[in-house]
């Protein structure tokens, strides 16, 4: 797989990759977390270990890899190179589909001669090139992101026009966006955006409920996997509780899920679009007992329960929590809040190993014992491991 740095471990045979990925997390719990024999099952392997993403984020530059004459590129970044990208043809963990419709960009773009993305002064037009994938309803998203452009500008214009022939070229594409950004930062986010055509939201299905992912939203990146994961956070979570929140909790993709093992469940997150479109997925699904709150979870828990962003209580103490942090994990000021609150059973689903030995070790010194962890394959051929695991009291 030469010099994309997509990917790492396409060289390793797949069981091999298990083994490292549970060595990797035995070896956080023990060190960073303390814990001198750890739980641990036997690591989930994927059910697919190859074209399983259904989200691809592709760079331009004006840089591409081992290409002297090339001044655009657009694919993955090489490894260990935030200014040149590979001009990828095929990416054996995306669907097929997802590197068709990528070529199709990349000779449009050249075509309408507007500039790709300078990495080192940060002029160009063209950023980056997002694919999503529903893929158990079948709906598919290209959206393209650039620097800001004027309405009815020659950039739009010709935006538009790529878009139109990526439309026609791919009839399977059900929604095909423009999304601007002005900041700096190489991380795929739009700040405003248009439909140019088809539908402005994609839909996935995930354990029987339906999610709506626009082009901000953070969605799980596997959903074959996505699913297994959940079953087992949900397996861990034990028999039905009256309360159960669930925090980080995004659009609500495990929320939903929860809600049939609670009478009532309270979701909690940072971005308040998410809270939004978690409301209108409950709506969607027909369930009931869920409530969400748009909170930065440092500060969102107080010694009778979880508070609003006024510091109104709206859940007091749980009978389970599950927690889905980002990479960093929780913040101090959480995991001390749960400790004062002290529900029964924590269930903390991680993408960050490293970060859940940390939050272990402060829980530890609350009183509670991990008694379960599953390293949980969601990105084969990458180093990236996932993990579940359960904390109780005593
Ligand atoms: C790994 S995702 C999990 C989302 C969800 N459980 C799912 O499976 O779709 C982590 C979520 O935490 C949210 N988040 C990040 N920092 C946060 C904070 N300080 N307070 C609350 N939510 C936060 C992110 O916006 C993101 O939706």
């Amino acid at each position: 797989f030469g010099p994309c740095g997509g990917c790492l471990w396409q060289n390793l045979d797949y069981a091999r990759q298990l083994e490292a990925k549970a060595a990797q997390v035995r070896d956080c719990l023990v060190r960073l977390g303390g814990i001198e024999d750890p739980p641990l099952r036997a690591a989930l392997p994927a059910p697919a270990p190859y074209g399983y993403r259904n989200k691809m984020e592709f760079s331009f530059a004006d840089r591409a890899w081992d290409e002297p004459d090339s001044r655009f590129g657009v694919g993955l970044h090489a490894r260990g190179r935030f200014d040149k990208v590979v001009n990828n043809t095929e990416c054996h963990i995306a669907p097929a589909w997802m590197t068709e419709v990528l070529n199709s960009v990349r000779e449009l773009a050249l075509a309408s001669g507007l500039p790709p993305s300078e990495m080192r002064t940060h002029g160009g037009f063209f950023r980056f090139l997002v694919l999503r994938d529903g893929r158990h309803t079948g709906e598919r998203m290209a959206h393209l992101i650039t620097w800001p452009a004027a309405p009815g500008s020659i950039e739009e214009r010709s935006v538009d026009e790529i878009l139109g022939a990526v439309a026609a070229r791919h009839p399977e594409l059900t929604s095909l966006l423009h999304g601007t950004t002005g900041s700096k930062s190489s991380v795929a986010y739009c700040e405003s955006w248009r439909t140019v055509h088809g539908l402005p939201v994609i839909h996935e299905r995930l354990l029987d409920h339906v999610f709506e992912i626009g082009p901000n939203t953070f969605f799980q990146t596997n959903s074959q996997q996505a699913e297994r994961l959940f079953n087992l956070a949900l397996e861990l979570a034990g028999p039905k509780v009256g309360l159960a929140w669930d925090l980080y909790c995004g659009v609500g993709a495990l929320t939903l899920p929860l809600a049939r093992q609670a009478n009532h469940v309270v979701g909690a997150e940072l971005i308040g679009a998410s809270i939004e479109a978690a409301r209108a997925n409950a709506t969607r699904n027909g369930v009931t007992n869920v409530e969400f709150v748009a909170i930065d979870m440092k500060e969102a828990l107080s010694e009778s329960g979880l508070v609003d962003r006024d510091g109104t209580l709206v859940s007091g103490r749980p009978d389970l929590v599950l927690v889905d942090p980002p990479r960093d994990g929780m913040h101090a000021d959480v995991t001390a809040g749960l400790i004062r609150l002290a529900p029964p059973r924590i269930v903390y689903v991680s993408c960050n190993p490293g970060t859940l030995a940390r939050d272990a070790a402060r829980l530890a010194e609350g009183g509670y014992r991990m008694d379960v962890a599953v390293p949980v394959d969601m990105f084969p051929q990458t180093a990236h491991v996932e993990m579940v695991a359960r904390f109780i009291v005593g």
